[in-house]
């Protein structure tokens, strides 16, 4: 009986199995009901009883050391397989995709940051506006066109709140809330009522600029805005002021900025003038002050605002205003990260 264990024992040791099947014959071989280690079991009851412990012991051991064998080899198997299944365990999990900003956030926060080294700071205001803080402080006349439905969103039929039209609302916010000095600028969205074309959207972006304290001059609206403009645009940028008009600023501006695109040579983007208009400025109009209750004899300022969507398209090549609000991922991906 020793001799058959021991050559039980020699056949484990010397066991191989090369798939997970030639691991279920070894069990069902030695450890199975039927198997040969049950089959010693079955013949114990003839060993001598001096006999016994020495192989009851002997038949345990070899038990446990099927089982262990056996299991070790399922064990190798198993790992095997998630090994060879085709998946690689070593790759980096799935990335995760980054959004990008839209191009309008981003040449927003780059106007941002270029009025942030100047010293300006960002405020904002509400969108659904009264007729005060967008018209009547602002020095508009009574009977002045912009006040008319063709131009204004009006909410519901109350003539006095409706969607701004543009940013300078938050002009008169802030003056009401702080006495100069005042250096801010607040971005923001505005709504005209006008048809959509690649052109022109009924809602659009601005950002609006105030700086208000003792002894501002026209100089240092034309020195900021010239700062600006070779920031946004380049070194080489020269900057053109022509004389326009805004009930709230006197004198009033319109700055041009020689073309991007041609470097002022004449292309079909500045219809071969060279220049292209970018925004609106002037002298705070000392009404509007008034308006504020800040001292007009002792204060002035200068104010400016441009639109975020003509910037964009110039500084990116864009053609049509509506790609911006159609959120096209093949449109909005290609403005690089998010920053
Ligand atoms: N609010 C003017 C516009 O919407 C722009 C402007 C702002 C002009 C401030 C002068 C000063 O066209």
């Amino acid at each position: 009986m020793l001799d058959k264990i021991k050559a039980l024992q020699q056949e484990l040791e010397n066991a191989t199995a090369s798939s997970q099947d030639d691991v279920e014959l070894l069990r069902i071989k030695y450890i199975s009901k039927k198997g040969s280690i049950n089959q010693l079991f079955s013949d114990f009851k003839n060993v001598p009883g001096d006999q016994k412990k020495e192989v009851g012991k002997a038949i345990n051991d070899l038990k446990n050391f099927a089982l262990e064998k056996i299991n070790s080899l399922r064990d190798s198997f198993e790992s095997k397989t998630a090994e060879t299944s085709g998946a690689d365990l070593t790759r980096p999990g799935e990335p995760l995709r980054l959004g990008t900003r839209h191009p309008l956030s981003l040449v927003k926060n780059k106007i941002i940051r270029i009025f942030g080294r100047l010293g300006f700071t960002v405020a904002e205001g509400p969108e659904i506006e009264d007729d005060w803080h967008v018209f009547s402080a602002l020095n508009f006349p009574p009977e002045h066109p912009a006040r008319d439905m063709q131009d204004t969103f009006f909410i519901e039929k109350d003539p006095d709140i409706l969607l701004r039209t543009h940013t300078s609302s938050v002009q008169i916010r802030v003056m009401e809330n702080q006495q100069p000095p005042i250096r801010a600028i607040f971005p923001g969205r505005v709504f005209r009522n006008e048809a959509i074309s690649a052109r022109s959207h009924c809602i659009f972006h601005q950002v609006e600029g105030l700086y208000v304290d003792e002894n501002v001059s026209f100089a240092d609206l034309k020195q900021t805005l010239l700062y600006f403009a070779k920031e946004l645009f380049g070194e080489d940028t020269q900057i053109r002021l022509r004389p326009s008009y805004f009930p709230f600023t006197e004198p009033s501006a319109e700055m041009d900025v020689s073309c991007s695109i041609c470097g002022g040579e004449g292309c079909n983007v500045c219809k071969y003038t060279g220049w292209l208009e970018i925004l609106g400025c002037g002298m705070v109009d000392p009404n509007v002050l008034e308006s504020c209750r800040i001292d007009s004899q002792k204060y002035s300022g200068f104010a400016f605002g441009m639109g975020i969507e003509r910037i964009t398209m110039l500084l990116y090549g864009i053609k049509d205003i509506r790609h911006f609000f159609e959120n096209d991922v093949h449109f909005l991906k290609q403005f690089g990260p998010a920053v």
